[in-house]
């Protein structure tokens, strides 16, 4: 899907466009928080993989990545493992676009629900934009090890 929000062009991200993507997340002071769950091989392998299946948004200017989404799998259920936009082009709904894009993908696929992991002083965001925090009972062992581990609370949004 291709989306034009003002100067910016909302799509997929192929497999050519990781290395710009990859290059955008490095640049970025808070990086941390675009993939709050980052493995240790950080950010490359796993955009190499989803780019590869589709599960990778770029929003772009110039032809120049700014901001990027990418969605994975978490037992049984979509999961948006990186989400940010680079800090001169907050405000402007670029990550509302890239999540309608997730959204609108995790939907044609019949999955049940996004979730997503923030820190729990990040979460007014997921909270503002239609997601739901999850008590522990609500969650799978998957989310479960991951929220553990990297002591952040997990969301949810229906598809
Ligand atoms: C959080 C982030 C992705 C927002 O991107 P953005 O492009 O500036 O967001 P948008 O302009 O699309 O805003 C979407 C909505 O969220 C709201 N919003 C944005 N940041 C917010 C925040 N930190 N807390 C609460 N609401 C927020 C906006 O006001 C807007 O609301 P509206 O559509 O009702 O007017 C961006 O600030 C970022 O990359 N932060 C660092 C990484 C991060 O925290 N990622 C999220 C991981 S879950």
């Amino acid at each position: 899907m291709t989306a034009s929000a003002g100067a910016f062009v909302v799509r997929v991200a192929g497999p050519e466009d990781v290395p710009a993507l990859h290059e955008l997340w490095m640049a970025q002071a808070d990086r941390r928080d675009w993939m709050p769950a980052a493995s240790p091989g950080g950010l490359l392998p796993e955009l190499d993989v989803l780019a590869a299946e589709n599960r990778v948004w770029g929003a772009f200017r110039g032809g120049r990545p700014v901001a990027v989404a990418a969605a994975g799998e978490l037992d049984g259920a979509m999961w948006l493992s990186v989400l940010g936009v680079a800090r001169e082009c907050r405000g402007r709904g670029l990550s509302r676009s890239l999540l309608a894009s997730v959204l609108g993908h995790g939907a044609f696929a019949c999955y049940p629900a996004l979730i997503a992991f923030a820190r729990p002083e990040r979460g007014g965001f997921l909270d503002h934009v239609g997601f739901v925090r999850l008590d522990a009972d609500q969650i799978e062992p998957g989310a479960r090890n991951i929220a553990a581990r990297y002591r952040l609370e997990p969301w949810a949004r229906r598809l």
